[in-house]
């Protein structure tokens, strides 16, 4: 295939960037790998680009016994592991609005402590009411937690102040079934309005998955042909080479369905099927989504392989290296029979999309990293170059690439100089890097500044998660009945046998992964 070279100039370029008021941000899990890893590093970023006031403060909780000091060091460290040329001053600066507050979640007394906290460091910092609360624990402490900020009044301060400055930042998995995430949401609610919690998401953040929306809605060419009448089918890959590192303790609980299909694969689905939005607005937008989840089809549980697949991936070699397969996984049963690959076919039954298959698949220890959204168009309705053999032309193809090698590409069919009928497959392809460069913002950065700022749009609302676990409880409780292991793939493979004929059944392939 032939690449055609991008020619996009950066004109008339709209920016609009609100930056944080004064906030306060009291971090439960402070201690913990994601406060470590994305949580500190952003901040720290907003931090640098003036995205944050001066006036702002972390407290981070946690069970550990460690000072502010202490904390202050560990923060400076995770900075550095990140970066290696961040500046002293800047850093110290920093770091001085970090603070720590240790105890007990379970104990009342420890609220009580923190509400005296946090009332003396707005005194000392200059916040008048903006607060976030951050829930980076295990789930299992999400409704205790909540229950306390509720209990302790935390979560209304007084009277005088406005509600709305007062948040929730719920990181996911929100729930793990239809009854569990109902049942969070009403702990969350006791204590909080919808319109203070923020579930995160973070695919929403990501600057590709956003781009979903501007592709679509600002440019005019395209809507028309989003539809069931120019469009074969669609293809949503999230690819992992990773496995599943050091968080067996979470994840064999969990598998790919609750982990990435719940959240990160129905999200993406839902920006790349919704209706256009009245406006950039977080409730119109989250409508339009909440509105494609209501219309997906529900699983026909029999057969199983017709409609949604399950694999599990066994010893093999990625880049050359060999990796043990999921049974060896430190922390792991041999005998469990947790997900690690999930592939699905969905409808959805709406005007726009009846009959248009979706097909999802996403899955660990796969050969490459590649995440995209692949749009292929119904072929051409008759050819006229029957004369040269041109009877089956390839479709056009829009690629959507999330990651790696951010872009999106267009294929479509050209003459090639030369013999009368000769034709090839070229591509029109913007990449973010070559016309951008190669800074896109961590998706934390994104999603902590419109926690501060208050803009729920990249956020999920309590219908979209109750709705989509809804659609999969079912497939989750059959799983569970269900005494028969996932199907193996080898570590390094890229697809298995099973996964492939749930699209080659409808005489389509899946497209290779990393496909440049
Ligand atoms: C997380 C999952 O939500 O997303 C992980 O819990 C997964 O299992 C990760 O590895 C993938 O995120 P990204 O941004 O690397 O594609």
């Amino acid at each position: 295939m032939k690449e055609i070279k991008p020619s996009v100039s950066v004109q008339d370029v709209i920016c609009a960037e609100i930056t944080a008021p004064p906030t306060a941000m009291v971090v439960f899990g402070a201690s913990g790998d994601l406060t470590r890893r994305k949580l500190l590093a952003s901040i720290f970023k907003l931090y640098t680009n003036d995205l944050i006031d001066d006036k702002f403060y972390l407290l981070g909780c946690g069970r550990k016994k460690i000072s502010d000091q202490q904390f202050r060091d560990i923060a400076k460290q995770a900075l550095k592991e990140k970066n290696a040329e961040v500046p002293a001053e800047k850093l110290k600066a920093f770091t001085d609005k970090l603070h720590y507050a240790s105890g007990d979640y379970t104990d009342p007394q420890f609220y009580a402590n923190l509400k005296d906290k946090i009332a003396e460091l707005n005194k000392s910092h200059g916040i008048d009411g903006n607060i976030l609360f951050y829930l980076a624990v295990p789930p299992f402490l999400y409704p205790v937690i909540v229950q306390q900020l509720g209990d302790s009044g935390l979560s209304c301060l007084d009277e005088s102040q406005d509600q709305s400055k007062i948040r929730l930042v719920i990181e996911k998995p929100f729930g793990r079934d239809s009854k569990s995430a109902a049942e969070l949401n009403k702990i969350v609610h006791k204590c909080f309005d919808e319109s203070q919690v923020y579930r995160i998401d973070h695919y929403l953040g990501k600057e590709t998955v956003q781009n979903i929306l501007m592709f679509r809605f600002a440019n005019a060419i395209f809507e028309p042909i989003w539809k069931r009448d120019y469009i074969d089918h669609v293809q949503i890959t999230i690819a992992e080479s990773l496995g599943i590192g050091h968080r067996s303790g979470y994840y064999d609980k969990s598998g790919a369905l609750r982990d990435m299909f719940q959240n990160h694969m129905l999200s993406m689905l839902s920006l790349v099927a919704m209706e256009p939005p009245t406006s950039f607005n977080a409730d119109h937008i989250r409508d339009e989504k909440v509105k494609v989840l209501r219309s997906i089809r529900k699983f026909n549980l029999e057969p199983w392989s017709e409609s949604i697949v399950r694999g599990q991936y066994i010893e093999g070699h990625i880049d050359g290296e060999k990796v043990q397969g999921y049974h060896s996984e430190e922390g792991v049963d041999t005998d469990s029979t947790t997900e690690t690959y999930v592939a699905a076919k969905l409808f959805i039954d709406n005007w726009r999309w009846k009959d248009v298959p979706f097909y999802l698949r996403t899955g660990k220890r796969l050969s490459h990293k590649d995440t995209e959204i692949a749009i292929t168009f119904k072929k051409v309705p008759h050819s006229m170059f029957l004369s040269a053999d041109l009877e089956e032309m390839p479709p056009n193809i829009l690629v959507l690439q999330i990651q790696p090698d951010e872009g999106i590409t267009l294929s479509f069919q050209a003459k090639r100089p030369g013999s009368k009928i000769c034709m090839s497959t070229l591509r029109m392809n913007f990449n973010y890097s070559d016309i951008f460069g190669t800074e896109t913002p961590e998706a934390y950065q994104r999603l902590l500044l419109d926690c501060m700022v208050g803009d729920q749009t990249l956020f999920t609302r309590q219908d979209d998660v109750e709705i989509s676990w809804k659609l999969l409880t079912p497939i989750l409780q059959a799983w569970e009945k269900d005494k028969t292991m996932p199907f193996e793939y080898r570590a390094g493979a890229e697809s298995f046998s099973a996964a492939d004929n749930l699209i080659e059944a409808d005489g389509r392939t899946w497209r290779k992964l990393a496909t440049d």
